[in-house]
């Protein structure tokens, strides 16, 4: 379980608030999606929860112990990170970029090179294909999937996943959302992933919280959002989106 309570981060010596008061809990099993609009505070959300920053007031707990409290390596041990950019090493194979987290807890290299083989398999690239060569001979999408198995290689009952299908085509994002379900019905992760991507945050979220200037909006299934908005953000948001969908509905049936 993730929670945050009432957690606050300023940058500039308080004069920039990236998040304000944002409390939310994410149970066992379940996948919060973080949705809202460039600059309004995911990454920072996501990074605090792993201590990438730390808050300027507020209280984190990961299964249910205050985040300050637990050891720095032991507690990113426990959560696997998808970065918003990938961040794979250029100059390592797909082998090693994957295997990194494990390099680094000590694994020795046969029971690396079986794990990350697994990895490679669990996100659809075959190893025998895809564990030597470098990050630019892989598609876009292909490097996407390295940073999931990265993610997962030592096993963390947390995924943070910061806008992982950002940059790919309508179709290979909807592929490895799909993907993703299966990861998650399979290995029982803990979630919280964030979008700009309304249909995405419906299509992955057990809930989703709409975030704006730092704040949380409104925190719930989707079909309570679209149903009983608690603002005029949050109604706008999936009110746009019902009409953007019936004019290209009409559009089509022109
Ligand atoms: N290190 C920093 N110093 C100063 N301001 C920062 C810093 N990091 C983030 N911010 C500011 O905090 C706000 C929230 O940034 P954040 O990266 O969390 O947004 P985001 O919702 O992830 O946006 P995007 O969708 O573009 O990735 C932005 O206004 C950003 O400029
Ligand atoms: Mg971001």
């Amino acid at each position: 379980m993730i929670e945050l309570e009432c957690v606050s981060k300023s940058f500039d010596g308080g004069h920039s608030h990236a998040v304000r008061e944002v409390s939310f809990r994410v149970e066992e099993g379940e996948t919060l999606v973080l949705l809202g609009a460039s600059g309004c505070g995911k990454t920072t959300t996501l990074k605090l929860i792993n201590r990438l920053i730390e808050p300027s007031s507020g209280t984190l707990r990961v299964d249910g112990r205050d985040i300050t409290q637990q050891d720095l390596l032991t507690l990113r041990r426990s959560i696997g990170y998808v970065f918003q950019d990938i961040g794979l090493f250029p100059h390592l194979t797909i082998r090693e970029n994957a295997g990194m987290v494990l390099r680094l807890a000590g694994w020795p290299p046969v029971r690396r090179s079986q794990r990350v083989d697994e990895l490679l398999a669990l996100v659809d690239l075959p190893p025998s294909e895809y564990a030597r060569r470098f990050p630019w001979q892989l598609s876009g999408g292909q490097q996407q999937r390295v940073g999931i198995a990265r993610a997962l290689a030592a096993d963390p009952g947390y995924l943070l996943m910061d806008e992982p299908f950002g940059a790919l085509d309508a179709v290979t994002r909807e592929q490895l959302q799909t993907e993703l379900l299966r990861i998650k019905r399979e290995l029982k992760k803990t979630i919280v992933f964030v979008t700009h991507d309304l249909f995405e945050a419906v299509r992955l979220g057990d809930r989703v919280a709409v975030m704006n200037g730092g704040r949380i909006e409104q925190i719930g299934r989707a079909q309570e959002l679209i149903e009983s908005p608690a603002t005029e953000f949050v109604a706008d948001l999936f009110g746009h989106a019902t009409q953007q969908a019936q004019r290209l509905l009409a559009g089509g049936a022109a």
